[in-house]
């Protein structure tokens, strides 16, 4: 079977990437290897830099992801800061932030970026849903227990990885890449 590396040290990230690709015909291999990720205002910034950064270090084709979590009223904050700020503040920290706000709508993105032979794909998912008053669920990771994505009444960490998939941000973004290894060899 051919071989994809996915370059990431977050489990939960892996499990998704391996749930959705299981029947893709290809072998997704990982690497804990941490990369710079530069403060921009994009995720396909920090995907394109990461993926360039990587391309002498790992052997064969490779994939990263980068995502955020974008709320409305707080104008896209954390976003590209989303790791930064669960780190230091945590989701106590942006529920308090949210704290008796009305409007709680918020957006995630993953930006999956593919190095294939050479060449550098980009690929993109959103999911629009609303930020909880206190965290629910104990599956997932990061944000999950403060998301409900729209058209759903549990969180993300209340979903199994295939129910998180068949709706996220990053199940999207991975039925692209999937569509995309179908449509070319990727080895
Ligand atoms: P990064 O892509 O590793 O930079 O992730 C940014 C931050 O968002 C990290 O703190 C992740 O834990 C969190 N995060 C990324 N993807 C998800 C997700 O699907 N659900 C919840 N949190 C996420």
């Amino acid at each position: 079977m051919m071989k994809l590396t996915f370059v990431t040290t977050n489990d939960g990230k892996f499990r998704e990437f391996s749930a959705s690709l299981q029947d893709s015909g290809v072998e997704l291999v990982r690497r804990s290897q941490e990369y710079p990720e530069i403060q921009t205002d994009t995720l396909e910034k920090v995907v394109r830099f990461g993926l360039d950064w990587l391309r002498e270090k790992v052997p064969g084709n490779y994939v990263i992801d980068d995502s955020g979590l974008f709320i409305d009223r707080l104008r896209g904050f954390p976003g590209v800061y989303s790791a930064y700020v669960l780190k230091t503040i945590g989701l106590d920290g942006v529920l308090g932030l949210m704290k008796g706000q009305e409007d709680r709508a918020a957006e995630f993105a993953t930006t999956i970026g593919l190095f294939n032979d050479g060449d550098v794909h980009i690929f993109t998912g959103r999911c629009r849903g609303k930020i909880i008053t206190s965290p629910e669920g104990t599956g997932g990771f990061g944000y999950d227990p403060i998301f409900v994505p729209d058209g759903d009444l549990r969180t993300f960490a209340g979903m199994t990885v295939v129910e998180k998939n068949s709706v996220s941000h990053r199940g999207k973004a991975l039925k692209m890449l999937n569509d995309y290894i179908k449509r070319n060899a990727v080895s």
